[in-house]
């Protein structure tokens, strides 16, 4: 029997393109997310979690933050606002779902990271500070739950969603994202979708605590 898979924020950019993809293979997404009817805020002190009935089959969780100033301007609410969403949203929530988690078999729980965690990009230190948190995260979280929930991260690169709209507002802007990738394009979300299902089979249930680089080769490429 399959068990729901509880996305948070799975109403927008790559979570909703990860939903419709898994939907299309028959799985039972629940959605809960800041904007939702009720409307959910990780980074709330006590959030409101949704209850689900039952085992959940896996969870994936996507808000996150794309903050980029040089790093004399940063100050430390910045880098408490950025782990805030990232991390500690994260961790309330694996927490809070943890026995549900479990008591299904070859569970999958996935995180996202960024290209800029493993790979230097100036004004990135704030938001590469609490994507690195959640690569730990992700390492030690899946050896403490193994054998029986895996968990992943993708850490994707500049990928077209509203989370991303302030890089990608002209034509200008666009072609100079497109060209920074050795594969000439920005992501699109159903590219990070694609890979997100693939780590959400149970049928590629021998893979845990592993980042998953999907950046169009800006990470490992100089071409
Ligand atoms: N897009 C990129 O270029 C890029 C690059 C590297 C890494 N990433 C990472 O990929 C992940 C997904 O990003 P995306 O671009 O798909 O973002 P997005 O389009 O902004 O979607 C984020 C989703 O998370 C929800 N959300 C945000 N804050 C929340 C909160 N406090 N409580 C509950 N739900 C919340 C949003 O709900 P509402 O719509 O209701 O606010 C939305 O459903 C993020 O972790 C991001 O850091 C993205």
């Amino acid at each position: 029997m399959q068990h729901p898979i509880l996305l948070i924020g799975g109403n927008s950019g790559i979570g909703a393109a990860l939903a419709d993809r898994l939907r299309a293979q028959g799985a039972n997404i629940l959605s809960a997310h800041r904007s939702g009817e009720p409307a959910f805020d990780a980074t709330a002190e006590e959030p409101d979690f949704p209850d689900v009935d039952g085992p959940l089959g896996g969870l994936v969780y996507l808000p996150g933050s794309i903050n980029l100033k040089p790093f004399k301007s940063l100050k430390p609410a910045d880098f408490d606002a950025d782990f805030k969403i990232n991390v500690l949203g994260a961790v309330r929530t694996l927490q809070h779902y943890e026995s549900a988690l479990k008591e299904a078999d070859n569970t999958s729980v996935l995180l996202f990271s960024t290209v800029a965690v493993a790979t230097g990009m100036p004004f990135h230190t704030s938001v590469a500070a609490a994507k690195g948190a959640v690569e730990g995260l992700v390492r030690s979280l899946a050896a403490e739950w193994a054998p029986t929930v895996r968990v992943n991260a993708i850490a994707p690169s500049l990928t077209d969603t509203p989370l991303a709209a302030r890089l990608l507002r002209n034509d200008k802007q666009r072609e100079a994202g497109n060209e920074r990738h050795p594969l000439q394009r920005i992501g699109q979300p159903e590219d990070i979708a694609n890979l997100g299902a693939f780590l959400m089979d149970p049928a590629n249930g021998w893979i845990t605590g592993q980042v998953w680089n999907a950046d169009g080769g800006l990470g490992a490429l100089r071409v």
